[in-house]
């Protein structure tokens, strides 16, 4: 057993005293993923804009900082301004409000920013395709026809609908995101607890054409952070509903997963790979997200399951502050060694803003067990 409290501690204290220095040059921006020690910003209509305000808001609550929450504030008001770009907007709305909108009605009681996030939540449930039970992910881009692709990550974009559902006390939102969750347990979740990253449905009929590699190595191989997504999500699912379905998913999702981790507890970025090297890039971010969902999976399981998946989850952060932090380097994330989509070589062994939000929100939650 590690000696929990000292590192716990210490860790939680090193992130969020790294955040509140990187909060001066970051501001009120949208970082992405790091090259040579910073952090390269991208658009608020952007699928990861959520998690600066996200990390803003976990260090908010830790340290009571006004200029942290003016920030998150500010960046809440630019990813707002998105819902004007409609034809620009995706499912991951879900990952974008909620960690803006949703919560800076928790903390301030903001009613604009509550609006937001139920005007997002409106925009993810019209993604809904009734004949295939599916939420589209993405509009056309790059002139493909996207129209029946449905993505593994959704699971996490679901809980903007479990919220809307019951901030207006309205199942509609709800239906359409158990009716999601029930496609992705059919025709994603493999025998052996492995996910597919993109299933393709005939959008007219609503049925299922076959699966991609997505940003997995290939259509029949484990993308790592496909796993980890599906076992957050599943969890997620689970906690809102108290439907027995999901936490069998994603206990399912949870063997494979730690079944198939390498000895320092970071998986490679795919599961499957024709061979691994010393060289074959691991995903952080598999890892912190992993890490984050099996805490909250050993709140929902009792007894020797719940001691292993919280054991699990601390070994994994236990690891990833030990060898993949950014504590001494000239660097502005906080964690290394993260793997964006290695097939279009973008962000390949580089930090990830999604990796550091995950890490932090976990082992925030480590440290109030
Ligand atoms: N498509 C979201 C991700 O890279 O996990």
């Amino acid at each position: 057993m590690i000696a929990r409290v000292n590192w716990v501690d210490e860790a939680c204290r090193k992130t969020i005293d790294k955040i509140e220095r990187t909060s001066l040059s970051i501001g009120a921006s949208f970082p992405n993923g790091s090259a040579q020690g910073r952090y390269e910003k991208t658009p608020a209509h952007d699928w990861v804009s959520g998690f600066w305000p996200g990390l803003l808001w976990l260090a908010y609550e830790e340290t009571n900082n006004v200029r942290l929450k003016e920030l998150a504030v500010e960046c809440e008001r630019q990813i707002s301004q998105t819902l004007w770009e409609f034809e620009q907007l995706h499912h991951d709305v879900g990952f974008m409000f909620g960690l803006s909108s949703v919560n800076q009605y928790k903390h301030i009681q903001d009613e604009e920013a509550k609006r937001h996030a139920l005007m997002a939540a409106s925009l993810l449930a019209g993604r809904f395709n009734p004949a295939g039970g599916f939420i589209r992910a993405w509009p056309n881009w790059g002139g493909e026809d996207h129209s029946g692709w449905a993505i593994i990550d959704c699971l996490m974009n679901l809980p903007l609908l479990y919220w809307a559902s019951r901030e207006i006390d309205d199942p509609r939102y709800r239906h359409v995101a158990e009716l999601h969750a029930d496609t992705v347990l059919r025709e994603f979740v493999r025998d052996d607890g492995s996910v597919h990253h993109i299933v393709s449905f005939d959008p007219e009929t609503g049925k299922r054409i076959g699966e991609l590699a997505g940003q997995g190595h290939a259509a029949d191989s484990a993308w790592a952070r496909g796993a980890a997504w599906a076992l957050y999500g599943f969890t997620l699912s689970y906690s809102y509903t108290g439907k027995e379905k999901y936490l069998e998913a994603a206990e399912r999702v949870a063997r494979f997963f730690l079944d198939h981790l390498p000895e320092d507890k970071v998986p490679y970025w795919d599961f499957r790979l024709p061979d691994f090297g010393k060289d074959t890039p691991r995903d952080s971010s598999a890892a912190a997200i992993a890490a984050s969902g099996l805490l909250d999976l050993a709140v929902a399981v009792q007894g020797e399951e719940s001691k292993e998946y919280r054991q699990q989850a601390e070994a994994i952060l236990h690891s990833l502050y030990n060898h993949y932090g950014a504590w001494e380097a000239d660097e502005e994330a906080l964690l290394l060694h993260a793997t964006g989509y290695y097939a279009a070589d973008v962000y390949v062994d580089a930090p990830l803003i999604y990796g550091d939000y995950y890490f932090v929100e976990a082992l925030l939650k480590l440290k109030k067990l």
